[in-house]
């Protein structure tokens, strides 16, 4: 059976519904996870692989040999520490960067050619360690970025203002985390301005809740997985269907908006290429600070971490 194969490292919560996501919405013809838990592993895949008589024809495998990924099209890392309830994001970062010092030269080993998207957290840094650790060109080595946060935006505005989320254009750049900017200046709903249509108020209680959504779900399931695993499949999607969407991924950058040596968040067009071109809209004076300032913070949590 011919087609895309995508690989997934990291059998938990994340990995598995990313693979789910994946299967039911036909997105790849074969589909691998890996994990070193190689019960866990097993049972995923054959949990997984018991439920394609009712999705797209495709096929699953699983193992806690690094060769099940072998010559992958697309290789989408979720392996990591979890975060804990009360932890951020950025407190896994240590421990998160030593797995991925050991693990991607050996990924990159086995399937050179594939495009990686970095889903573990904190993914900005993550995604900085594992270019700096694969030399992958920047475009065939990104993040998940805040795809995610600003889902959880453009639903939050769709709920104020009573339209379906689809019609809602609005990005969340910079951090996955606690330093996230909503770009109010360029959101629109249809084509009319958010800011025309909410108050200062709504705007700051739905930023505040897009920073503080994944800690709520944490603090009573233990993890987010089903909106994550969406996002990052969504994002393969648009890789390899070629559909060049304009996703806010986390990118290593060298010159847009003025940052250099720093992953995070700008919309980009992502494609058969990857991560093809940043599509960096206008920013507000107190956007661009913000950003700024966060780059700042994520430059001196990789160099904390000897990069
Ligand atoms: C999320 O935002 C925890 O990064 C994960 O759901």
């Amino acid at each position: 059976m011919s087609g895309p194969k995508v690989a997934i490292v990291g059998a938990g919560s994340v990995g598995t519904t990313l693979a789910y996501a994946l299967l039911l919405r036909g997105v790849a013809r074969h589909v691998v996870l890996h994990d070193i838990d190689v019960g866990k592993v097993r049972a995923e895949t054959l949990d997984l692989r018991q439920g394609l008589q009712f999705m797209p024809a495709a096929h699953v495998d699983g193992s806690d040999d690094i060769d099940v990924c072998a010559d992958a099209d697309v290789v989408a890392v979720t392996a990591g520490a979890k975060q804990q309830e009360g932890q951020s994001r950025m407190d896994l970062a240590a421990s998160t960067t030593r797995l991925m010092v050991d693990l991607m030269p050996r990924l990159v080993q086995v399937a050179p050619r594939a495009t990686y998207v970095m889903v573990t957290n904190p993914v900005d840094v993550i995604t900085y360690v594992a270019q700096k650790v694969t030399d992958l060109p920047p475009a065939r080595l990104f993040g998940s970025g805040t795809v995610l946060d600003s889902a959880r935006l453009r639903g939050l505005v769709a709920q104020a203002c009573g339209v379906a989320v689809q019609s809602v254009h609005a990005y969340i750049v910079g951090e996955h985390g606690d330093s996230e900017i909503p770009l109010w200046s360029s959101a629109t709903v249809g084509a009319v301005p958010v800011i025309e249509l909410t108050t200062e108020e709504q705007r700051a209680q739905m930023a505040h809740d897009v920073v503080h959504a994944a800690y709520e779900i944490i603090a009573g399931k233990g993890a987010t997985n089903y909106a994550i695993g969406a996002s990052a499949s969504r994002i393969i999607e648009s890789v390899l269907r070629d559909e060049r969407q304009v996703l806010p991924v986390s990118t290593l950058l060298s010159g847009t908006l003025g940052l250099h040596d720093v992953c995070l968040s700008i919309p980009t067009v992502v494609g058969a290429g990857g991560a093809e071109r940043p599509l960096a809209p206008t920013l507000s004076e107190d956007e661009l600070g913000g950003l700024r300032a966060g780059a700042d913070s994520l430059r001196g949590a990789a160099r904390r971490l000897g990069f």
